[in-house]
């Protein structure tokens, strides 16, 4: 009787040498390997700032709102001053969930659902069932863990680390590093905009893969046809992110960017002549895509739930005047709702053959794609 080998599968070949038009993408286990995404959870979501929430969606002191900030989950809300202040969601005592909703508003306190300890709005232990009766606990010492805040184009980003990178370098610095300097994107004054419309979008797949496709037009031509229409340039597969300082221009028949190139909104006040009829789009990593356009701006932020799964925010922000009018959003908002879903409904085709063994070396990226090589580098970086 003859045996057969237990495994059939043939040692993989070595990688053939790549013409210099192509560069390597991570291999494929990057993607699916819930160790590596630890890794990331780890020394990137929990490490480096990550925009939480928006400023504006907390209303006045002890409005609230829990976020998953890496391995973690925060609460930030406004102080009795209508500061804004983050902490880690774990009550002091036994460690309960302290807010169990995502938003939220308390009068005074944050109070715990269990044993019922209560903190103030700037973290502080305010009270606790027999408290009195332990003269010997010292408050201060059992207030919320602060998590770092920064506010920046009316967006609340925390940082969980106990020595936060510099902001100015690694969050405004994306804006330097794409546009040249900041006050390109902080004319558009995102913080005294209006939200207009927020979607949520629960994607099947891996952050990183949603960042590599935010960053290349290759596929603008295939999969986003309004898209193109709107900024013909991008059917020629250079994303505005290709170059630096460049935006892309408008069609001559294009009155605005909606999804049938019909009439916007006004210009928001304070923008240069050059930031007219173009579209800039800055991605500030891990979590960030801000597309800036002549009447308003469009922020994404990621949520990395899984090796699998990211939640992606979608806020619409435009003129308060035209917020509060009541104005139709919907011709812009439905632009990018589209360009959202055709690039969610790629990410998603892709993640499963990250798996393959097809894709164990990873893939190839052209010429108009060789700036994601550096994403590459740096996500290596990080978790190395
Ligand atoms: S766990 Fe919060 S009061 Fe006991
Ligand atoms: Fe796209």
């Amino acid at each position: 009787m003859t045996t057969t080998p237990l495994s059939t599968t043939p040692p993989p070949l070595p990688a053939p040498a790549l013409p210099s038009s192509l560069i390597t993408t991570l291999p494929g286990h990057h993607y699916t390997d819930p160790g590596i995404f630890a890794r990331e959870q780890e020394r990137i979501f929990e490490s480096l700032w990550f925009c939480a929430v928006r400023s504006g969606d907390l209303s006045g002191p002890g409005a609230y709102r829990t976020v998953q900030v890496g391995r973690e989950n925060v609460v930030i809300t406004r102080n009795r001053s209508g500061e804004l202040r983050a902490f880690l969601n774990v009550c002091r005592h036994r460690g309960a969930r302290l807010c169990t909703e995502e938003a939220g508003e308390v009068r005074r306190t944050l109070r715990c659902p269990y044993h019922a300890w209560s903190y103030d709005l700037d973290g502080a232990l305010v009270a606790a069932p027999n408290l009195a009766k332990m003269p010997d606990i010292d408050r201060t010492a059992y207030g919320l863990r602060t998590v770092a805040l920064r506010e920046w184009l009316g967006y609340a980003w925390v940082c969980l680390a106990d020595e936060p990178p510099s902001f100015e370098a690694t969050v405004m610095g994306a804006a330097v590093e794409r546009l040249g300097d900041t006050a390109a994107v902080e004319r558009y004054r995102t913080e005294g905009l209006a939200l207009g419309k927020r979607v949520s979008y629960d994607v099947k797949a891996n952050w990183k893969l949603i960042v590599e496709n935010f960053m290349e037009c290759y596929h603008c031509a295939t999969i986003h046809p309004e898209l193109t229409y709107v900024l013909p340039e991008f059917a020629r597969g250079y994303a505005a992110q290709y170059y630096v300082g460049h935006g892309a221009a408008f069609a001559e028949g294009a009155q605005g960017f909606t999804v049938d190139g019909g009439a916007g909104f006004d210009r928001l006040p304070g923008l240069a002549e050059d930031q007219d009829r173009r579209y800039y789009a800055v991605t500030v990593k891990p979590q960030v895509f801000i597309n800036l356009v002549p009447d308003h701006v469009i922020v994404h932020r990621m949520f990395p739930m899984s090796h699998d799964r990211t939640v992606v925010e979608c806020d619409w922000l435009y003129a308060p005047e035209v917020v509060e009018a009541g104005a139709d959003v919907s011709r812009s908002v439905e632009l990018f709702h589209r360009v959202n879903v055709q690039d969610f409904d790629a990410c998603e085709r892709t993640q499963p053959a990250m798996d393959s063994r097809a894709y164990r070396a990873g893939g190839v990226l052209v010429p108009s794609e060789h700036h994601i090589g550096a994403f590459h580098a740096w996500v290596t970086e990080q978790i190395a």
